[in-house]
């Protein structure tokens, strides 16, 4: 059974008076691969990152609608912001670790949660590198600093250290654009077995990628969702003039 884990009601979103996101309504599916599309500058990083509530960060930045977690308004005054963030691991484009070594990167959020207990801090760091399969090649190197590992190895531990706060949310902004192709697949093959265990939106310029690894696609388009459905669908049926142009090639060079 398909259920909703995220809805995004009457989301505006502005920068100053620039409106960057226009009415976004969409329900994200618990363990379901979502990907946004759509050509750069409409609005994706900008409507992932209002799902932890980053672009709190940004003064110039103001918010209406609603987005509901479980049910639970995540723009409400009452939610407790690094408790929501808690819960949403997020991995960024360029690998983004901290000058330190492999084991400290995955043991830095269980850390700040408190958890001090060596016995406890090993076994996050086995289980978490077990599920980005880095547990065979890195086990004997937890000491080394993170310099040293290959562009792909730094971003499957970047997914290491997202889910190491054990998350239900995974936001991902797109993941392999800065990675060679193998290293991209591998990472493909790796966030369709989190599939299981989480639910996951990943931002994607690359078309085939969406095609490749989510269940369902929404194409933003100046600010606003123009369609949403399942991949396979949006993309071999699309229902609008504008989603067709986009897939063959009308806005993007
Ligand atoms: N910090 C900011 N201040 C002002 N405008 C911004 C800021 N961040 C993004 N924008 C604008 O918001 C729009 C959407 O950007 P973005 O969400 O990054 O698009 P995408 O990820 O689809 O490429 C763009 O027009 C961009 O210029
Ligand atoms: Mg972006």
């Amino acid at each position: 059974m398909d259920e909703k884990k995220i809805k995004i009601k009457n989301l505006n979103l502005f920068f100053g008076n620039t409106k960057v996101l226009k009415n976004i309504n969409i329900d994200i599916f618990s363990n379901n691969i979502t990907t946004f599309i759509g050509p750069s500058g409409c609005g994706k990083t900008t409507c992932l990152r209002c799902l932890n509530r980053m672009m709190d960060m940004n003064k110039n930045c103001r918010v209406t609608g609603e987005i509901l977690i479980d049910g639970i308004n995540i723009y409400s005054p009452d939610i407790n912001v690094t408790m929501l963030r808690q819960n949403i691991g997020m991995v960024f484009q360029k690998p983004n670790l901290f000058p330190k070594n492999i084991y400290d990167n995955i043991v830095y959020g269980p850390r700040v949660r408190g958890i001090r207990k060596r016995q406890l801090l090993d076994k996050i760091v086995k289980k978490t590198l077990e599920s980005v399969g880095l547990w065979e090649a890195l086990c004997e190197r937890l000491s080394d600093r993170i310099d040293k590992l290959s562009g792909g190895q730094q971003q499957r531990l970047c997914i290491a250290r997202a889910i190491a706060t054990s998350p239900e949310i995974i936001l991902m902004d797109e993941p392999t654009s800065a990675l060679d192709p193998i290293s991209k697949l591998k990472i493909e093959d790796l966030i369709d077995t989190l599939r299981e265990k989480y639910t996951i939106i990943v931002v994607t310029h690359d078309m085939q990628q969406a095609t490749r690894i989510s269940d369902r696609t929404a194409f933003f388009l100046d600010g606003e969702i123009i369609e949403y459905d399942y991949t396979c669908e949006l993309f071999n049926n699309p229902k609008e003039k504008k989603t067709n142009d986009y897939l063959t090639g009308r806005y993007d060079p």
